[in-house]
């Protein structure tokens, strides 16, 4: 996930630039790069790679100046090079700026700004905001440009999407600007002068106070002050808090554990990964994919590729491929699937999810599939990896880096990769009509709301978790859609807390598993209120109960049967079906998460767990 500081001062900036970076390493990123203010100049370091490699090459240390800003770049637009690494300049080479976030209009606003001359040396969304504060800078009379600071909160008004933004320019020397919409930016007071960073472990060691902006608000910074403007441009004042976290804890953003952090992370990493493609009544993603809607329309059988949780997410895939463009599809273990000699009939599409890009039963599967001539999509959260060279195609979650081992949100994004992949397809073949797509456009835009609701009741998650500690086995129940989540609801589990689980489609439990429930055995029951399994999943229930077990049912709102029958029962927003695995999976990542804690488990490194399995 990309990072920022940026410094404005009375002393030469360019050590704590580097060590602001190097603090952020932690969260993962492809490319650094810094730019100082001096005599009238920007100068600009920056390359690919780890921060060490980049400046053994760029010598961070001998920039000059007592202004500037910082990034680390965690690819979202646009390859691992050179020329997308922060910080990127407008074209008369007056203002830097670097970004976090990802803005939804970049392509509008890149044609816009090239119908009036403007050529661009990055793929990036973020070299536009660079071209628009120009514009803004220069455009008009003189008396109606104002100041950068005015340059900058106009250009921020035309951006649709999430950015944190910390800006410098030649003309105004002594100042750092800030903005941010949807992406978080702190101010820091350090001795003769102000910070911004996007995570306070990059300032920590400078200041221990900050305030937070809020969205569209816009910081002026000189080395003596500080001053924060509304979205009007009026003058305001801001509490000033202090962190007494230590730098571990704030690298956690003040989470006990990264797998906690990054739970939290799913609603905006969801919105990061469904907003820029959705339009009012369609799916977009042609232009970043090379998938067109002939190619879509040419596709007549899937067959998905994956390990462990990503593989519980294509089996969530074989159910919205049944369901929503009517094809049929099957779930391989990419480890399976490389030795067998599985028939890939014409018409067929490979896909391979994964987080990293870089498992190698995954990729070895995939490379299979591509020499017997198949076409190929990879669904993938690390830009550059692997996967997406190897794939014809690559439809990027935008999960930011996963550092927890259990996978939590790389999960959640690969569902809404599918998701759109699904409503495009169905679109494309005409499986729905528009009214059904509508409805499932609207279903998946409020969904990272209801799953911050389902966030809300962590405290009560926590409470059921207790139950838990002492137990040595746990059985997952889930129907349908919700049967994958059932699996890694226990995967979940039994990797962080070392508790033996295992997840059964509910109406398995009869031929067999049934026979391990005493007052010993909890059993979690995923049960939302769909008409076709609702009530054969009350029976399930209630076949646990007559054998002592304990249930703890994950019901949809407003349900009063279940909390009767269940010995503990978490509401998860009510949504359409084929939606619900998103929702049902939230409770379920929690409640491993506490268990893990309350054993005192090493819950982001659990024994044995490697996050990136790069052997077979
Ligand atoms: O990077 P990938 O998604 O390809 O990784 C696949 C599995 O190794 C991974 O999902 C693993 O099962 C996680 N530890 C689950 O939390």
């Amino acid at each position: 996930m990309c990072g920022i500081i940026g410094v404005v001062s009375s002393k030469p900036v360019a050590g704590k630039l580097a060590d602001g970076v190097r603090r952020l390493e932690y969260r993962g990123y492809d490319s650094v790069g810094l730019a100082t203010l001096h005599d009238g100049q920007i100068g600009i370091r920056k390359g690919v790679g780890k921060v060490d490699e980049v400046d053994a090459k760029q010598h961070f240390a001998q920039a000059l100046g007592n202004t500037g800003i910082a990034h680390c770049r965690w690819g979202t637009h646009g390859g691992i090079t050179l020329n997308n690494a922060h910080p990127h300049l407008s074209p008369d080479g007056t203002i830097a700026i670097v970004h976090n976030g990802i803005i939804e209009n970049y392509l509008d606003l890149k044609q816009q700004l090239e119908g009036v001359g403007h050529t661009f040396v990055s793929e990036t969304d973020t070299e536009v905001i660079a071209h628009l504060i120009e514009l803004e800078r220069t455009r008009g009379a003189a008396a109606a440009q104002g100041t950068l600071k005015d340059a900058v909160a106009r250009a921020a008004r035309k951006l649709v999407g999430s950015y944190a933004l910390g800006v410098v320019c030649t003309d105004e020397p002594d100042t750092l600007i800030a903005t941010r919409n949807e992406s978080p930016l702190v101010v820091g007071f350090g001795e003769g002068e102000h910070l911004i960073a996007s995570d306070v472990a990059a300032i920590l060691t400078h200041t221990d106070t900050v305030i937070y902006l809020d969205n569209r608000e816009v910081a002026v910074l000189s080395a003596g002050e500080c001053t924060i403007l509304d979205d009007a441009g009026s003058v305001i004042e801001k509490e000033k808090h202090t962190i007494d976290w230590d730098v571990e804890a704030a690298e956690k953003g003040g989470y006990e554990h990264f797998m906690l952090k990054e739970i939290y992370e799913q609603p905006g990493k969801l919105a990061d990964t469904i907003s820029p493609r959705l339009r009012d009544h369609e799916v977009v993603f042609e232009a970043e994919t090379g998938i067109t809607p002939e190619v879509l329309r040419g596709i007549d059988r899937v067959i998905f590729l994956a390990c462990g949780t990503s593989w519980h997410s294509a089996m969530v895939g074989e159910f919205l491929f049944e369901e929503l463009a009517k094809i049929p599809a099957e779930v391989e273990y990419a480890s399976e699937f490389r030795y067998r000699n599985a028939p890939i009939p014409p018409g067929t599409l490979v896909i391979a999810i994964s987080q990293s890009g870089e498992t190698a039963d995954t990729n070895a599967a995939l490379e299979e599939a591509i020499r017997r001539g198949t076409r190929t999509l990879a669904i993938c959260n690390v830009r550059g990896s692997s996967m997406t060279r190897l794939a014809h195609h690559t439809l990027y979650t935008h999960a930011g880096p996963e550092i927890g081992v259990a996978s939590t949100k790389a999960f959640t994004t690969q569902l809404a990769g599918l998701y759109l992949l699904n409503i495009a397809m169905a679109q494309a073949k005409a499986t729905l009509n528009q009214q059904q797509i509508d409805t499932m456009l609207q279903a998946l835009r409020q969904a990272p709301l209801q799953v911050e609701q389902i966030l809300d009741q962590n405290e009560h998650i926590q409470k059921i978790a207790k139950h838990f500690t002492a137990r040595s086995n746990a059985i997952y129940l889930g129907r349908g859609a919700h049967f994958p989540i059932a699996l890694e609801g226990a995967l979940k589990l039994k990797e962080i807390s070392y508790i033996h689980a295992e997840g059964y489609p509910a109406a398995e439990m009869k031929h067999g598993p049934i026979a391990l429930i005493d007052k010993q055995m909890p059993v979690v029951v995923i049960a939302p209120n769909d008409k076709l399994t609702y009530q054969k999943t009350l029976g399930n229930i209630e076949e646990v109960k007559a054998r002592d077990g304990v249930v703890i049912a994950i019901a949809t709102e407003g349900d009063e049967v279940i909390p009767n029958l269940a010995d503990h029962t978490i509401f998860v927003p009510d949504s359409l079906y084929s939606i619900g695995p998103l929702l049902t999976v939230i409770p379920l990542q929690l409640l491993s998460y506490h268990v893990a804690e309350l054993r005192g488990c090493d819950v982001d490194k659990p024994r044995n767990l490697s996050k990136v399995v790069t052997v077979e």
